[in-house]
């Protein structure tokens, strides 16, 4: 064309309007045939002629409802625009172009689609395992939906499988969803679902025409197997300190709450650590702890009693009326100890190896009719987990001394040079507790009496006179006294009376006489014979 216009360059302005019009009138449409939008997108028809200066261009659908778009007419072009395309551009459009008597026609057909959004995945819950769950695939806005295929994989392998062939009643977008339960197995974990969606439009070429979700399975475990470790111990001295460690299992791994009950009901927190110290402990920090075990699909707690103890001190004993008594009254023995918890109180009696035999676990231990054999050491302890304190009080039962004899052996009245026995006895006091004393005006002089007897050998004169024996404790006194009379051997005239001096002189003459008894024998012996008249003679 170019080097025909070369060619008529320079004739007449009528050689060049034969010319041209004797160029074909034509006419082509853009895009041909048939287009497909997406609602909301911009498409713009074109309808462009050749041979015509100008032509005029109409645009109708083929069922003359509204175009719904806005015309263009520029020279040889007019431009049909939908922004944005809706469903009311879903129309076979004709474009005509008129040049002088001669009209030209072409259609052209509109489709529409929806398919914006990539699905999107939606669980009935957090996994847990072993508990079903459903998993919904959704695909939003969709048109045609009778063109949409669904499917739902994990880890790869198809779960289900849908395609939305039902009619459509009328033109609208459309969400469609895929539901499946499922119950998720340790194999689950890390493991992936996919939803893709396919808008199966074979026909037109659009992108994209398929879209794709993937979620990783996120497997939770709900806590559980919740422990408590106390060190040292549950049970605290005041003062002390402890340390609790707490653990749990679950997935994700549960986050530790440690809190305490208070006597409201309440809890107070304490701490989100997994170990929890406790210093200078009190009285009043006893009580229940709880450790609690969290993460996104459940908790699980545990409880723990602290006990804060004090060691028993401070026992003592009060002992009624006295803790010396009389044989035979009662007493009463009341022993308190303090501690937390209260103590025990446990009443026994040291026996004499040393060991205790328990009594009463009474507070106060009471002794009625005391006997002699009930003196001795009481213990009281008082006792709780966290100790013992022990006290002891001596218990002393005494009698009143009484029967007490004095007598001297063999008389209270003898002889200067005699032996004689002083004895005191008193039945129901240990004979320890007797005390003999010789009076006298510059003072009583106290003897040394071995079990209460006092032996004098070889009385003397001076050894005559009052003698006293006492038996004495707190419950009483007891006196005796006697006295002892010593005669001299010589200056007592009583000692010379008429029997004795006959004796006397008798045994003056004896002596003489056994000695020529004696003097006689031995002669007789020499002679082997015995004559009483040769004695007789020889003593003449
Ligand atoms: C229209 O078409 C004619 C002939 O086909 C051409 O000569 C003319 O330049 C065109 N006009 C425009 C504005 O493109
Ligand atoms: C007519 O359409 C053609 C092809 O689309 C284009 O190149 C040209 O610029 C258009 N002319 C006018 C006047 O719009
Ligand atoms: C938990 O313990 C760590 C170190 O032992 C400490 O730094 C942190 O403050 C503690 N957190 C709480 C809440 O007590
Ligand atoms: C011992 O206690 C009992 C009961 O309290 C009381 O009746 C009794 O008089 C008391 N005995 C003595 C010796 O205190
Ligand atoms: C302890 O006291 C109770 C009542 O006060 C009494 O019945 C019981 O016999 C006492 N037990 C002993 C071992 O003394």
């Amino acid at each position: 064309m170019p080097r025909k216009m070369v060619v008529i360059f320079g004739a007449s302005n009528v050689l060049w309007m034969v010319f041209t019009v004797s160029q074909a009138f034509k006419m082509e449409i853009f895009p041909e045939h048939r287009v497909i939008a997406q609602i909301g997108d911009v498409i713009s028809l074109t309808c462009r002629t050749t041979g015509c200066e100008p032509p005029s261009f109409s645009w109708r659908t083929q069922i003359d409802s509204p175009l719904n778009g806005k015309v263009k007419n520029e020279g040889n072009n007019s431009t049909l625009t939908m922004d944005p395309v809706s469903f009311n551009n879903e129309h076979a459009y004709v474009c005509t172009a008129t040049c002088g008597s001669k009209k030209l026609e072409k259609g052209i057909q509109v489709e529409i689609y929806s398919f914006p959004k990539d699905p999107e995945i939606h669980l009935s819950g957090p996994l847990e395992l072993g508990k079903p769950v459903t998993v919904t695939c959704m695909v939003p806005d969709v048109y045609p939906f009778d063109r949409l295929e669904v499917n739902l994989m994990k880890d790869n392998k198809l779960l289900k499988n849908k395609e939305f062939l039902e009619p459509m009643e009328r033109k609208s977008l459309e969400t469609k969803s895929l539901a499946v339960t499922f119950i998720p197995t340790n194999e689950d974990i890390g493991k992936a679902l996919v939803c893709q969606a396919k808008l199966n439009i074979d026909e037109f070429d659009f992108e994209p025409k398929e879209r794709e979700t993937t979620k990783k399975l996120q497997v939770y475990i709900s806590p559980k197997n919740t422990v408590i470790s106390v060190s040292p111990s549950t049970k605290l001295q005041e003062g002390g300190s402890v340390t609790m460690t707490c653990s749990s299992e679950g997935l994700p791994a549960p986050q530790i709450f440690w809190s305490k009950k208070l006597d409201n009901g309440n809890v107070q927190l304490l701490s989100g650590n997994a170990t929890l110290t406790l210093i200078a402990m009190r009285i009043e920090d006893s009580g229940i702890y709880v450790c609690e075990g969290v993460n996104q699909v459940g908790k699980d707690g545990k409880e723990v009693e602290l006990i804060v103890q004090v060691a028993p001190r401070d026992t003592t004993i009060l002992v009624s009326p006295s803790s010396i008594l009389e044989e035979g009254s009662s007493v009463n023995m009341t022993c308190s100890s303090n501690g937390l918890p209260a103590p025990k109180i446990l009443w026994s009696r040291q026996l004499n190896n040393g060991d205790l035999q328990p009594l009463s676990e009474n507070s106060t231990l009471t002794l009625t009719s005391t006997k002699m054999d009930d003196s001795g050491i009481y213990v009281c302890e008082g006792i709780n987990q966290a100790g013992i304190s022990r006290k002891e009080v001596e218990l002393i039962i005494q009698v009143a001394p009484k029967d007490i004899q004095l007598i001297a052996f063999p008389s209270e009245s003898v002889k200067e040079g005699d032996t004689v026995i002083i004895s005191c006895t008193c039945g129901n006091v240990p004979k320890t507790w007797i005390i003999l004393k010789k009076k006298a005006e510059t003072g009583d002089t106290v003897l040394k009496s071995r079990d209460g007897a006092y032996t004098i050998h070889k009385v003397q004169l001076e050894d005559a006179g009052v003698y006293e024996c006492e038996s004495k404790n707190e419950v009483g006194l007891q006196l005796r006294s006697l006295t002892l009379d010593v005669k001299g051997r010589e200056n007592n005239k009583d000692y010379f009376s008429p029997e004795l001096l006959v004796l006397y002189c008798a045994s003056s003459l004896i002596i003489p006489a056994i000695g020529m008894i004696i003097y006689f024998a031995r002669r007789a012996n020499m002679k082997g014979s015995y004559s009483l008249v040769e004695a007789q003679k020889s003593k003449v």
